[in-house]
């Protein structure tokens, strides 16, 4: 099959390259020519484990190109997903779809052939409808079949995600356009099929819905592990305890300073729109949004309590700026909350980031960036662990402690069992568990 992506952006590109890689033709297609320029000479402009290998070893077999010459790329080839950015709006929210539309117009001028344009940005529901408008309306002759199709993939594990999906959804009701879409899918089909046909405006809703869903789960447990502090209950044995009941699922279900990156905050937002328009509000969701935004905040106070309430000159190491491990992406990452909250009453932060502190710097004022977790902990008084990189698992906990003026630790993540780090002579705060 010849694939061409709209956008090289990390779905474009992630899913491009592992179309490739199950022996595909794939052309990304991107306006930036600078970034295309850089794909050419094998550099990745994003942090995303097993990529730049994948991509070497595709370009170099010959199934995948970099290009800037849309109406080339697109004329002769079989499917075009447009996986192009749709950022929240300024002002009100809602997905900003001028890139997608843009898209749409530069297919419809060089198609040939019957072309499936499939939409791989997470749009809202009827994007789709207005995309084969958008198509038609540029030339009527275009022999297209418009269809969606969500990504489901993390950051940190998107090509294992991609490669071995739970399911991959597909809105169309074109048999000529199922036809293809299966092919492009079928080297994932080789023992039960994880595709799974819907209407198109169904697909664009089941996107929104699995990230509301998983957002909500996870604040969910946020609250839980409130009430456990108040109430003496660990919040690891509840969601264990409840997690092991297949109607509730384990996953999803650790606590946190709440959920960031790049989609949990604007697709739940944009859901929340999106329903008031059609006057069907999802309150779970609007509430979901609320909890989590004053989470990030209440995180500070934490901290601040941990350290006797008062902040005011003294220094904080913050371990971990990135909205979570794996990944440079700082978008709405819970650190930058935090960290403001933390400065504005009154401390200094020092902070160190295995991937995220190029990306975290010029979102930061004031802050001392570090070359390591004990470089940041000179003079602390208190670790703050906000993001759980594997390099913080092991610590080495009298080292942190002989560097550091007061031995308190702040651990948002539960990576530690509370009576080891007490055993070392701190004094020790986490998530939804009593000190140890
Ligand atoms: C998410 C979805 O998982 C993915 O399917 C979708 O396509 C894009 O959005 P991603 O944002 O990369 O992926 O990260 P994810 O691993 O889902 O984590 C999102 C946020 O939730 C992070 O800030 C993470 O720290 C937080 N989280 C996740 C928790 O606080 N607790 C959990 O149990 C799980």
């Amino acid at each position: 099959m010849r694939i061409v992506m709209i956008g090289a952006g990390y779905v474009g590109l992630v899913s491009g390259v592992c179309f490739a890689d199950f022996g595909h033709d794939v052309t990304c297609v991107d306006t930036d020519a600078g970034k295309i320029a850089a794909l050419e000479a094998g550099g990745i402009p994003i942090y995303e484990p097993g990529l730049e290998d994948l991509v070497a070893s595709n370009v170099r077999g010959g199934r995948l190109t970099f290009s800037t010459d849309v109406a080339a790329a697109v004329a002769g080839a079989d499917a075009v997903f447009i996986a192009v950015g749709t950022p929240s709006r300024r002002g009100d929210g809602h997905a900003d779809l001028s890139y997608v539309h843009a898209a749409a117009r530069d297919i419809a001028k060089a198609v040939s052939g019957f072309t499936v344009v499939v939409t791989k940005s997470t749009v809202p529901v009827g994007t789709g409808d207005e995309v084969e408008r958008i198509i038609r309306e540029t030339n009527p002759d275009a022999d297209v079949a418009v269809a969606s199709n969500p990504e489901f993939l993390r950051e940190g594990a998107a090509i294992s995600d991609f490669k071995r999906p739970d399911r991959v959804v597909i809105g169309t009701v074109d048999e000529r356009a199922r036809a293809v879409m299966s092919e492009i899918y079928r080297p994932l089909s080789l023992n039960a099929s994880p595709l799974m046909f819907t209407e198109r405006r169904t697909a664009e809703l089941i996107k929104y819905a699995a990230n509301a869903f998983l957002a909500m789960k996870i604040t969910f447990i946020n609250e839980i592990a409130d009430l456990c502090e108040k109430v003496g209950a660990n919040v690891q044995e509840v969601a264990r305890g409840i997690g092991s009941d297949n109607r509730i699922g384990s996953k999803f279900l650790n606590a946190g300073p709440g959920y960031g990156g790049s989609c949990f905050p604007k697709d739940t937002v944009a859901l929340v729109k999106t329903a008031q328009d059609h006057d069907s509000p999802v309150r779970l969701i609007e509430t979901t949004v609320a909890v989590n935004d004053t989470r990030k905040r209440a995180m500070a106070r934490k901290i601040v309590a941990a350290m006797g309430g008062d902040v005011r000159g003294k220094t904080i190491a913050v371990l971990g700026l990135t909205f979570k491990p794996n990944t440079d992406d700082m978008r709405e990452a819970p650190s930058l909350s935090i960290i403001t909250a933390l400065q504005d009453a009154g401390a200094t932060v020092r902070a160190y980031d295995p991937e995220g502190m190029e990306q975290a710097k010029p979102l930061l004022e004031g802050v001392v960036f570090c070359a390591d977790a004990y470089a940041a902990a000179e003079g602390a008084s208190a670790v703050a662990l906000v993001t759980e990189w594997d390099q913080f698992r092991a610590l080495d906990l009298p080292r942190l402690k002989a560097a550091m003026r007061d031995a308190v630790m702040v651990d948002l993540r539960n990576v530690y069992p509370p009576a080891e780090v007490v055993r070392h002579g701190f004094a020790y705060a986490s998530v939804g568990r009593n000190a140890g």
